[in-house]
């Protein structure tokens, strides 16, 4: 019997939540994707379903499994004393390099000054739809869903909101339809403002990244982002070192315009892991301003988004 013919009897509006339907010796089991939704209409559902499978003449028994009790998503900061340290790049290719691993991955962009995910991911057109006034991540051709402050206002316009507008900015992209994700990386604004209050008080993450060229002063902010953390008990996954040893495209020779090997330094002193360093490298910004991010192929760019998703995976299996 195909499961199609069960799937039938149902109403059309339980298409998208049913995620198995069989039939096999009179004995229907159908499996229902309850997420969100509340305890009694679940258990209408249930009877719905019971009582719509119940009056044919095939079934004699109708078990309906309800899996709302989905484990929600983990969710990973990433963070950094000040902007314009690559904590977008990172996250985006991160987020990138751990779905390539199977990990289903999904993305916030919670920068309210500075959102630039739509443009990385290549996805400023895409407007998220809602479902029950919640909102549906948009989708992007890079195997990873996502919702940005970028898609919520007019591109270009200045957002200067005060800390409520940013906590309801925030738990507007933190309650969505994340239904399928296994975890969700989050794009913070720099340093520790409204947006990691609400953060740490209300969608407290399982633990975050931060994200420092090797400079002393940028190293001194992220360490300053590192003591918030530990206030709010979020516990560092680790130190990334963004931008060190730049690589002249002409002749090859590396440089090291900020310094190099201070992060890894910091982290030791910190006492914090340190994940792994990635180079100044013109590809790295072209591919994300382009929407071509570098963890999406194979070149030697994304190499060491790889291995820091990896290690970033290996954190988030040891503490499920
Ligand atoms: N490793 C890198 N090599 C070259 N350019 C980079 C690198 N990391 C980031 N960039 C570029 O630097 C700029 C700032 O990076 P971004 O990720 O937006 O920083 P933040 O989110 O911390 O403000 C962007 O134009 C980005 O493409
Ligand atoms: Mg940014």
């Amino acid at each position: 019997m195909a499961t199609s013919e069960i799937t039938d009897d149902l109403p059309p509006e339980f298409a998208g939540r049913v995620s198995a339907a069989t039939l096999k010796d009179g004995r229907a089991l159908i499996v229902f994707d309850a997420a969100g939704l509340g305890e009694a209409e679940r258990a209408a559902i249930e009877r719905d379903i019971t009582a719509r499978l119940s009056a044919r003449s095939d079934v004699n028994d109708v078990r309906v499994v309800m899996t709302a009790e989905r484990k929600a998503p983990t969710l990973i900061a990433i963070g950094s004393g000040k902007g314009g340290v690559g904590k977008s790049t990172l996250t985006a290719n991160l987020a990138i390099a751990l779905a390539r691993q199977g990990i289903r991955t999904g993305l916030v962009d919670a920068d309210v000054y500075g959102p630039s995910q739509q443009v990385i991911f290549d996805a400023e057109d895409a407007k998220p739809d809602a479902r029950d006034n919640r909102m549906i991540p948009v989708e992007t051709k890079f195997g990873v869903r996502m919702l940005s402050m970028g898609q919520l206002v007019a591109p270009g316009r200045a957002i200067a909101w005060r800390g409520p507008m940013v906590g309801n900015a925030l738990a507007q992209m933190i309650d969505a339809h994340w239904d399928a994700e296994d975890v969700i990386l989050i794009d913070l604004p720099p340093g520790t403002g409204d947006v990691q209050l609400t953060m740490v008080q209300k969608y407290k993450p399982a633990g975050a990244i931060l994200v420092s060229t090797p400079q002393d002063l940028a190293l001194i902010d992220a360490a300053r982002a590192g003591q918030f953390f530990d206030a709010a008990a979020v516990p560092v996954i680790g130190l990334v070192e963004n931008m060190a040893g730049y690589a002249c495209p002409h002749c090859g020779e590396v440089s090291d315009p900020f310094g190099k090997g201070g992060v890894e330094a910091a982290a030791q002193r910190l006492e914090l892991p340190f994940l792994g360093r990635i180079p100044l490298d013109l590809a790295i910004r072209q591919g994300s301003d382009a929407g071509e991010p570098p963890a999406a192929g194979d070149s030697a760019q994304a190499e060491p988004f790889l291995s820091i998703a990896g290690k970033l995976a290996a954190w988030i299996s040891a503490r499920s």
